[in-house]
């Protein structure tokens, strides 16, 4: 993303904002409240569109004006407000507005069986996840396991280049969260660009490679993880250095 500006009337939400993301890598975004992290992601996946500035994938100029056709370019979205569908099964889920059917005499009927193998396998092959249950309705799933849901969609895509995770780990305990930066991690490992938006250093710390910090609207620094300090990404975030001068 190259000069992101985005304004809301005479809020400027993000100004001139340039973000690199890279395929096998963890890409975390911090920041305070406010700062534009979510707004940057919502114009990645075609969620708002931007006042000015420009968005290349693999190089090549792209520009959406809906989630869908950044769906259709390999770029998806997980937010922490899932958006499952509760009372509806895993598979349903998987498939919501995307149905498979079949034809049975001349009719066309929802494929139920195919949505609930392809569903178990997609989760076991990409995410090495086995639910116990595929007939309980979502709502009774453990937060992870809802998670796990709602990445196997994204990962569904064959062509998945870039998956945007704001705060999934936010409404979860420290078991569900291990178990979600596990498969953040198993995500990575199939080549796709992940980009993490979260409030908890710990979290970002342990999983990502690099760290985007957002302050006021700009971009204040990227750091490598591995050359980094809590103290030094805090000082980032609350603009230390700024402030001292
Ligand atoms: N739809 C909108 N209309 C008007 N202002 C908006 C809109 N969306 C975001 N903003 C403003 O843009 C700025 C950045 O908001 P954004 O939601 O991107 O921050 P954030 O970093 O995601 O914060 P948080 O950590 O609280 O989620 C804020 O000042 C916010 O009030
Ligand atoms: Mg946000």
């Amino acid at each position: 993303m190259q000069n992101i500006t985005k304004r809301f009337g005479g809020v400027t939400a993000l100004s001139d904002v340039n973000l690199e993301a890279y395929s096998g890598e963890v890409l975390a975004i911090v920041g305070d409240n406010g700062a534009g992290k979510s707004t940057l992601i919502k114009i990645l996946t075609g969620v708002y569109q931007p006042t000015s500035g420009e968005i290349f994938l693999g190089g090549n100029p792209v520009q959406f004006s809906s989630h869908a056709e950044a769906t259709a370019h390999g770029i998806d979205a997980v937010y922490q407000t899932l958006a499952l569908a509760d009372h509806l099964d895993p598979a349903a889920n998987m498939f919501l507005g995307n149905e498979l059917t079949h034809k049975v005499a001349g009719m066309t009927l929802l494929d139920n069986k195919r949505m609930r193998t392809e569903t178990e396998r997609v989760l076991m092959e990409r995410l090495g996840v086995r639910l116990k249950s595929l007939d309980a309705p979502t709502v009774s799933l453990s937060g992870g396991q809802r998670q796990a849901v709602a990445i196997a969609r994204a990962v569904y895509h064959d062509d998945l280049r870039v998956l945007v995770m704001d705060e999934p780990t936010a409404a979860l305990g420290p078991q569900e969260t291990a178990r979600t930066l596990k498969l953040i991690e198993t995500v990575k490992a199939q080549g796709i660009a992940v980009i993490l938006i979260s409030h908890s250093l710990d979290d970002v710390l342990q999983v990502s490679d690099r760290i985007h910090v957002q302050r006021r609207g700009r971009r204040v620094g990227v750091v490598n993880t591995a050359d980094t300090t809590i103290q030094e990404v805090l000082g980032l975030i609350v603009g230390a250095a700024e402030e001292a001068a």
